[in-house]
């Protein structure tokens, strides 16, 4: 007779060499592309933490929409070219780097798996490219700088106290990332109804129904939340959002609430004080585009934060080309939401990118089996892109323009305007 899944989860507890890898290390091999992570995800993770990682706000219309966006372009190949020496490396931000990725901020990282931050960013110190820390991450960032390495940025959200975030920004400057990523799409808090539900909100609310969830996934319940419990007593706080000491535990339990008086001023604030690479995060409207070039960030990221603030946006890979002709040659472009495949990733940098990040790819992967199924994740976009580099009739990512995508006649009607 089976045992009951919480026995199978204590079992595998004292069996396993190391928690964080409760027989699942090896598991990831087996995903042929990013879907098969998602379903090893959604089958580790309770069903509360997989809807947060993988869903989008209100009806998903957003979110769908990115990836029928993606579907819609198609890709122009040229042919009879000698592709045997591809390479898809790039310079971002003058920094040379393996593929044409970054891994963008995901806050739930930590809670999916036992120091998930440091684990994507590892994945990401292998495969050549930036990894972004969120700034709800669970572990204190020197500690994923150092035990990560590689290019790390950080990735800011402004809470109510502006003066509080910028004491952040200052310990960012001081533990040495190479980028900070401002997030401005967020003023208000997104409407996932699905959240409110399962109880996946802040402050956690601890449920009949959230047990039996844990329960029925053993290997989340003790390899990550276990390990929590018994290396630290508890699940994890926000070691990395400076809340001030005279904060009453009243204005501490609301100090998450997003800022929503921010305007332009404030990324100028930023820009006097932040004395590296600087990144507007959450931009689709090319005038916006222009005023963060104005305001003298050196990079943007097209995003629409894969459907999850404001489900009738624009997609990105809609609003990429106009961005691109307002401010390509001033500033650098990251693309973001909705990119699965290697050919997606191609139909970014046709379209005037200089780089794709990924959100869920990786989180599904880490997720799935840590640090080896986020490296999983990326493995299987590297050679999705290779190969698609190769039926492209492409030897680098240079050389790709707008010759090499077909748009769709119904395009929305903000790119045709400009185009
Ligand atoms: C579960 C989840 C958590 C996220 N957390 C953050 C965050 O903390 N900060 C942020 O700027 N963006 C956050 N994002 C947005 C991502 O950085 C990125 O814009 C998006 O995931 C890209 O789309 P993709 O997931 O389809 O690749 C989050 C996205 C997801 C799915």
């Amino acid at each position: 007779m089976a045992s009951p899944p919480c026995l199978a989860g204590v079992g595998m507890l004292f069996s396993a060499r190391r928690w964080g890898d409760v027989g699942v290390a090896d598991l990831s091999r087996k995903a042929l592309n990013i879907e098969d992570l998602r379903q090893m995800a959604r089958r580790r993770l309770t069903k509360a933490l997989f809807e947060f990682s993988d869903r989008g706000s209100e009806d998903e219309v957003a979110m769908r929409d990115n990836r029928a966006a993606l579907d819609r372009i198609k890709l122009m190949p040229r042919i009879l070219n000698d592709v045997s020496g591809r390479d898809p490396a790039i310079t971002l931000f003058g920094k040379p780097q393996a593929l044409p990725l970054v891994i963008g901020p995901t806050g739930p990282a930590g809670f999916v798996w036992y120091r998930g931050e440091t684990a994507l960013a590892r994945a990401a110190a292998t495969a050549g490219i930036p990894y972004t820390l969120s700034s709800t991450g669970n572990t204190p960032m020197e500690k994923i700088l150092s035990h990560g390495g590689g290019t790390q940025w950080y990735q800011l959200y402004v809470w109510h106290d502006v003066e509080a975030s910028l004491v952040t920004v200052e310990r960012v400057r001081e533990a040495g990332f190479e980028a900070l990523m401002v997030t401005v799409d967020s003023p208000a808090a997104n409407n996932r109804e699905f959240d409110i539900r399962n109880g996946a909100v802040f402050p956690p609310r601890v449920t009949v129904r959230g047990a039996m969830d844990s329960l029925r996934h053993p290997r989340w319940l003790v390899g990550t939340l276990g390990r929590y419990v018994l290396a630290e007593r508890g699940m994890p706080g926000f070691p990395n959002v400076h809340i001030p000491d005279h904060y009453t535990p009243e204005q501490r339990q609301g100090f998450l609430a997003r800022n929503d008086t921010l305007t332009w001023d404030f990324l100028r604030r930023v820009r006097d004080m932040w004395p590296r690479t600087l990144i507007v995060k959450g931009i689709l409207h090319p005038g916006d585009a222009v005023m963060a070039a104005d305001c003298g960030a050196d990079g943007i990221v097209v995003s629409n934060h894969a459907g999850n603030t404001n489900d009738a946006a624009l997609t990105p890979i809609d609003a990429l080309p106009a961005v691109v002709d307002a401010v390509g040659d001033r500033l650098t472009i990251i693309v973001d939401s909705g990119f699965r495949r290697g050919s997606d990733v191609l139909k970014g940098l046709a379209l005037g990118a200089d780089a794709v990040a990924v959100g869920r790819a990786t989180l599904y992967g880490v997720s799935a089996a840590g640090e080896a199924g986020a490296s999983r994740a990326l493995q299987i976009l590297e050679a999705e892109i290779h190969r698609t580099m190769g039926v492209m009739g492409l030897t680098d990512l240079q050389s790709i323009s707008r010759d090499h995508v077909v748009l769709p006649p119904d395009m929305p009607v903000y790119e045709r305007r400009i185009a």
